[in-house]
């Protein structure tokens, strides 16, 4: 049972394609009021080694995504959301899973992030994967909000 009341159904978490680009695109739109560009979107998984960006599914239908760049020896998610509808059922911390997964496999040292500090959703999510707050940065939004650094220490080995 999740937070939601119902029962999971089926829930995939697959790297994301090219073929989820525009869906992407759409819900930043809407969820962010930006986006990083279908454009870029399509270069960073045509062409960038340090991307790993992965979709999660239910019934059938994309329901979330997060974004992610090895830079080894750290990494650092760029982006997450989950389309409203499907929040509370543990995508969220699905994916960050993957990622942290990913770079456990890559024995990466510090798995770091930005949110805003008004975010108390996201914040509370990341502190129940086990993130803590590393520093703040002042006014990082357009708005002037700022942000939390938060980091997860991985230790570099598996
Ligand atoms: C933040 C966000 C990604 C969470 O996704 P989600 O799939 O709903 O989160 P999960 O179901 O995996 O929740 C994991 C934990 O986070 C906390 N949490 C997340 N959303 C919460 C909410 N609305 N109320 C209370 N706790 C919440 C809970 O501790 C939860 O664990 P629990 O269900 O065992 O109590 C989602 O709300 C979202 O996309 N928001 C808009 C975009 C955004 O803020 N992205 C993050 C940018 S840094």
């Amino acid at each position: 049972m999740n937070r939601t009341g119902c029962d999971i159904l089926d829930i995939l978490i697959r790297k994301m394609d090219l073929s989820d680009v525009s869906f992407v695109y759409e819900e930043e739109i809407k969820i962010f009021g930006k986006s990083l560009g279908e454009m870029t979107l399509y270069n960073e998984i045509l062409y960038n080694k340090m991307s790993r960006y992965f979709i999660a599914v239910v019934d059938k239908k994309r329901a979330a995504y997060v974004g992610s760049w090895l830079t080894i020896p750290n990494a650092e998610i760029l982006n997450l959301f989950v389309i409203e509808k499907y929040r509370g059922l543990g995508l969220g911390k699905k994916l960050v899973t993957e990622v942290i997964n990913v770079c456990n496999k890559e024995n990466i040292e510090i798995l770091t992030l930005e949110v805003r500090v008004s975010n108390k959703n996201a914040i509370k999510m990341y502190e129940k994967i086990g993130f803590k707050v590393g520093s703040i940065r002042k006014n990082y939004y357009e708005n002037n909000e700022d942000a939390l650094l938060m980091v997860l220490n991985l230790g570099g080995r598996q």
